[in-house]
């Protein structure tokens, strides 16, 4: 059995990447071919403690304040490694095609906006490269409407002012990895299914090379 492929959606909150992911694997597995759809934060236990972090529900003792950005930055990392141990290496091994909502990008973009990208990126050293990352790019206007759309309560990092730096650093992060793995930039502005079939043409690219080795 082969090798299996990692693909990665990213963009701001509200950009659609969860929604992309179910649209993408149906037409991975009406292929007829395995497919594991995963996410970061991941469903471990140092994800879920992120989880409750980034919705308010961890408490901590009385003073202690929240958690830094440095120790955020090192969890989502730790998160990642145990995520790729547990889950994602062991399907691609088995042959699975991988699609994970949020990865390496992510801690790029939103970490690197209030600690040094740099940094971010060594601690992410040893995650494996994706085989493909589509970055569903929306502004942080539409993005932010589309969010109060969804009506959830807002997140730790769900501030428009925030949004619109983390955008910023979303460009920045791509220029930083777009170099030595591949990252395309797909404009989510059109409709759901326009967006999944730009995104399909490159998810389809890649699984037809992997098929003719
Ligand atoms: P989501 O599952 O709704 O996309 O929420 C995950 C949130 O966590 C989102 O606001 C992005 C943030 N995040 C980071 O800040 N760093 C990371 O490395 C990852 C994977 C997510």
């Amino acid at each position: 059995m082969g090798q299996g492929k990692f693909i990665v959606l990213e963009g701001l909150d509200g950009a659609g990447t969860t929604t992309q992911l179910e649209k993408l694997a149906g037409k991975v597995r009406a292929l007829g071919m395995p497919v594991l759809t995963t996410r970061e934060p991941s469903d471990g236990p140092l994800g879920l403690l992120l989880r409750q972090a980034l919705s308010g529900r961890l408490s901590l003792p009385a003073g202690r304040g929240p958690l830094s950005a440095e120790t955020l930055a090192l969890m989502f990392a730790a998160d990642r490694m145990d995520h790729l141990h547990a889950k994602v290496r062991p399907a691609l091994d088995g042959g699975t095609v991988v699609i994970c909502d949020r990865y390496v990008l992510s801690s790029l973009a939103y970490q690197g906006a209030t600690v040094p990208m740099e940094w971010v990126n060594e601690l992410n050293r040893e995650a494996l490269a994706p085989d493909l990352t589509l970055f569903i790019e929306v502004d942080a206007e539409t993005a932010a409407t589309r969010r109060q759309l969804r009506g959830a309560p807002a997140e730790l990092f769900e501030e428009d002012g925030l949004q619109r730096r983390i955008a910023a650093q979303y460009r920045r992060a791509i220029r930083l990895r777009g170099g030595s793995e591949k990252i395309v930039r797909v404009s989510g502005a059109e409709g759901i299914e326009a967006v999944t079939e730009a995104c399909w043409a490159h998810v389809e690219a890649l699984l037809h090379k992997r098929a003719k080795r």
